[in-house]
This record gives structure tokens, sequence and C-alpha cells, in this order.
């Protein structure tokens, strides 16, 4: 923490409450949550020596844009790819072919309603499953781990895609298995579209690819042969695994162009265990842009931030209108600086002494730990002038989402905490894949209040299932609630969910409907989406009662 102390970033977040809510306006800047001129321009000099242009997606290959419904069979295989310059680098993927293309890990396109059959073949030596990340679909086709692949072994999904237009993922789910199978390059994304999406990307004249940007954000370790590196200690085990090199669409230090237009990313937090508190800079200054998005699809209206947290798990949709930006220089995608509030027990766990694990990579990665909330540049945008004019306005609306309504009737409580022992717990108890904890009623209407112990480390909850809304904040922390509006809620809050990040001390009311279309019973999970926290027992079953 050599350029950014803890102790400075809590004092300097002063402006407590002043974001009042006016519509459309997010007004906390980057000026009040303590951040200099000076402290941006030193990540716009990192940003400025980027030079690996970013992988975007094509129509083949790695992440190679397919039709959800152009192909029969996914494969689970070991390959080998291009990470870092001039190096092969073995990983998992998903591979497919389709129309005598091939593709690794491809991004899967598919209209609300499209049916979606697949058979998943498992050509690993380890048991594996595909998890529909934010799809509302019946337990059999969740891939919540319940039932898994063995290696040889296959399984065929069918389902229609019911959800909102969004950003979804895909991802293994095997219960001992999810963050190594996840980290060694299993993941992708999967595209809804429906009429409100389909009426703002023609409005916008948005392309995917060109001026739509999917950015995956990752963080790995590598040794010098290029090889992934995955060896938590006892401590990241527990703590999460965090690695020292910052990935977008598994380019390290990228840039890309972009024309003075609007330009929309769909960005997905990838990591195992990282934050990252976003923003674009440019000259020393944040550059306003618009939350248009969040998990679970559009915002009824675009919200003006100038920054945002993105946990594990979850989506954002924004728009940046780089006529805004001074046309002659670059604009920089970083993470900020922010207090990664390790404090389970009241120790920092980075400085715990786990000297008897002592795996250089281990160390390299408990020092990025450490690092975890180090203000990084993440990718360099270089403006080019547009070829052809470009006269588009962001509308005004995005959706007709409506505001939430609070559930009748007394708020469940999901208390989250550990028990000393290396485990995390939901109400005390650790993850039992025999056990089910909860029972609700199919179509009740729920108030959840997650509550995290003051001696904790943030939680990205996730609900498999059912997306849900936030209805209120409680307690918390000074540098989340200088960014807060009306009851404590942040920017990403005003949209659907399926993950939400809950700080140590915060309290956290949402709202689930439980309706599904399904026949008969349903069996899902509710975990913690860093993923080395939901080995470490901070999963739960629920079983939904038809
Ligand atoms: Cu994206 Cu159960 O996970
Ligand atoms: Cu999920
Ligand atoms: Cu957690």
């Amino acid at each position: 923490m050599s350029m950014y102390s803890r102790r400075q970033f809590l004092s300097g977040a002063g402006a407590l409450g002043a974001a009042t809510a006016c519509p459309g306006i997010w007004a906390a800047t980057v000026a009040q949550s303590g951040l200099s001129s000076d402290e941006i321009l030193r990540l716009e000099t990192q940003a400025a020596g980027f030079s690996n242009p970013l992988r975007l997606p094509g129509s083949s290959g790695l992440f190679g844009v397919l039709p959800a419904t152009d192909f029969k069979e996914v494969h689970v295989v070991r390959s080998e790819i291009e990470v870092l310059p001039g190096q092969r680098t073995p990983i998992l993927a998903y591979a497919v072919e389709s129309r005598g293309k091939k593709f690794l890990n491809p991004a899967l396109l598919a209209r609300r309603g499209d049916e979606m059959r697949v058979k998943l073949i498992n050509h690993i030596d380890q048991p594996t499953v595909i998890h529909w990340h934010g799809l509302s679909v019946d337990s059999r086709n969740d891939g919540n781990g319940l039932n898994v692949v063995a290696p040889g072994q296959s399984m065929d999904y069918a389902f229609a895609l019911q959800d909102r237009s969004s950003m979804y993922w895909y991802h293994p789910h095997a219960h001992g298995y999810i963050p190594q199978q996840a980290y060694h390059g299993l993941a992708s994304l999967l595209f809804v579209e429906d009429d409100d999406e389909a009426a703002l990307r023609k409005e916008l004249a948005l392309a995917l690819g060109e001026s739509e940007i999917p950015l995956v954000l990752q963080d790995k370790e590598f040794d010098a042969q290029g090889r992934l590196q995955y060896a938590p200690s006892a401590a990241q085990a527990f703590g999460g695994w965090v690695g020292s090199r910052l990935m977008v669409n598994l380019t390290e230090r990228p840039h890309m162009k972009a024309g003075r237009r609007i330009v929309r990313f769909r960005i997905l937090n990838g990591s195992n265990a990282r934050s990252y508190r976003l923003a674009f800079l440019q000259d020393g200054k944040a550059l306003g842009f618009y939350l248009a998005g969040t998990d679970g699809g559009l915002l009824a209206q675009p919200l003006r931030i100038d920054q945002t947290f993105l946990s594990p798990g979850q989506r954002l949709d924004v728009l940046v209108d780089f006529r805004e930006a001074n046309p002659t220089r670059p604009v920089t995608l970083a993470s900020l600086p922010f207090d990664p509030m390790h404090q389970e027990g009241g120790h920092d766990m980075a400085t715990m002494d786990h000297s008897q694990h002592g795996a250089t990579q281990g160390a390299a990665a408990l020092a990025a730990m450490a690092m975890e909330g180090d203000a990084r540049a993440l990718m360099r945008i270089d403006l080019a002038p547009s070829s052809t004019p470009y006269d588009r306005r962001l509308p005004a609306r995005l959706s007709s989402l409506s505001a939430p309504v609070e559930p009748a009737g007394a708020a469940r409580r999901m208390q989250l905490g550990h028990d000393g022992k290396g485990h995390w717990t939901i109400n005390g108890g650790v993850y039992d894949h025999t056990a089910v904890p909860l029972t609700v009623q199919r179509g009740a209407r729920e108030t959840w209040r997650i509550e995290n112990a003051e001696r904790s480390m943030p939680h990205p909850m996730h609900l498999h299932g059912f997306s849900f809304r936030v209805l209120e904040r409680l307690g918390s922390p000074a540098p989340v609630r200088s960014l807060a509006g009306a009851r404590g809620l942040l920017p990403q809050d005003q949209g659907v969910v399926d993950t939400l990040q809950v700080w140590p001390g915060e309290s956290v009311r949402i709202a689930i409907d439980f309706s599904h279309p399904h026949q008969g019973d349903q069996d899902y999970v509710f975990h913690c989406h860093t993923l080395e926290h939901a080995e470490a027992g901070m999963m739960m079953r629920y079983a939904v009662k038809a």
C-alpha cells in the first residue's frame, strides 16, 4: 500500500450523504472521494505504455460470437492460447463447432424466448457442469452443482431463455472445482436481446465488437513459461485468490480505439475474488458516464455517474459519450484505490504469515491480495475521429422497469460470518450439499435482510434461480456511503441484480419474487461469488416448493 494508505482513504471520504438523488444524476464525484488530479494523471501515465490490442469478439475463435441456437454440443477441453505475447498458455475452455467454424468460450447471442438445446461433454479429468449465471431456469438446467458431469460423461441442457435482455454469463459449478476451473479459463458471455435492447441498439447505432464492447475483467498469476498459477495457501483459500496481473478479455495492458461517439461497454467482473472501483479518466479528471443497466438488464433511465464498484459475478452496462472528451488525448479505464476491507478477525489477512506454504507464486498472490484496492490502470482508449458524423442522443427511457415493491411481512435474515476455523458461514452454517436449510413457496414475495459481520470481508452474494431488487442499505462503510443516494442505495442498486456486494458491517434489504414458470419443486443455491469463499462454506441450498 505505498501510494495510498487506508487511513487516508477513510478520512478522505468526507462528503457523506452529499449524493442526494437528483433524477438521473448521481452527485458524488471522484474529487469528493479524495483522489487528487496527480493520482489520476499517474494512472493515465501507466496506461500510456499499454501496447497490446484488446482482444475483441470476432466471428470465430476465442470469444467468437455465436447464436445460442446454432450449436448442439459444448466440449469442456484442455487447450492452449496465447495470453501473454509470445507465450503459449494452457487453459481450460468451452470448445464448440458450428457451421464449420471453431469457437473457444463463444460469446452466445440469443433472442428472448429462444430455446437452448445443448449437450455438455466433459473431456477433462475432473467433474464439471455449466451454470448459466443470472438466468431463471429450472434447477436441472441451472447447473447448480447438485448434479455434475463426471469425466467422459455428458449432460443435456434444454431450456427457454425467458429473462430480460442483458449480458449473462456461464461458468463451471462443480463444488470443489469451481475456483480452479473458472480461473483456468472456463467462463464466457451470454447476451439475451429483447425489444428494449433492440431499440437502444438502433437508437445509438451500436454494433457488437465495434461500438459495443464486452469487457471481462480478471486477475491472474503466471510463471516464467506463461502458465497460469493457482496455488492458494490456507489464507488465500479462505480470503480469496487475487492475481497481480490484470487482464481485460485475457489481454494484459490493453488498448483499443473508439470513435467520438457514444460507446457501450458491457463489463463482467469474472475474477475469482478481486473487486474493482471503475472510472474513465482523462487529463487528471474523471469523465462522467452513464449507467444503463446492471446484472439483469436495462435501468428505466440512464444514470449519470463517474465511478462504480464491481464485485465478482456482477455486470455493468455502461454508455460513455466520447464527444465529451478531449479528442486529442486518450481516455484511461482504471480501478481507483479503495479499502478492500479484508478485516476478518480484526487482522489484515494479507499480512498473515503463511511461510509454511512457501511457494513463490503464493507470495506474489499474497502481495497482490494486499494490493487489491490499489489504483491500477486497466485499459487505454485512443479516440479516433468518426468516419461518419454521429449525432445520436441518449434516450431518456431505456426500459419500463418500475420501482421495486416492498413485500409485506417480516424480513428473512441472512447473517454472513465465519466460524473462526477457516469457514465462511450463512446463518452460522457451512455448506452441506445434503442439507436444505431453507424452503420457500413458489410465487412468494419475500424480503431478505442480508447482514454482514463487522469483522468480515465484502461478500458478493449471488442467488440462483431468481434475480432481485435492492430496497435499502444500512451501516455502509464510509467509502460506500459516499457514493450512495436515498436509502443508502448505490447506482447499481436501482437495477435488477443477481449478485449483491455486502460490505463488512452492512445490512442490505432485498425483495425477491419467487414466481417462476417451471413444473414441480426446484432446488437452488445462494452463495458468495468470491469463489474461494463459496468453497470455504459460504453457500446454502434452498428449495422452492411448487
Ligand atoms: Cu456465477 Cu453460482 O454462480
Ligand atoms: Cu449463478
Ligand atoms: Cu464472500
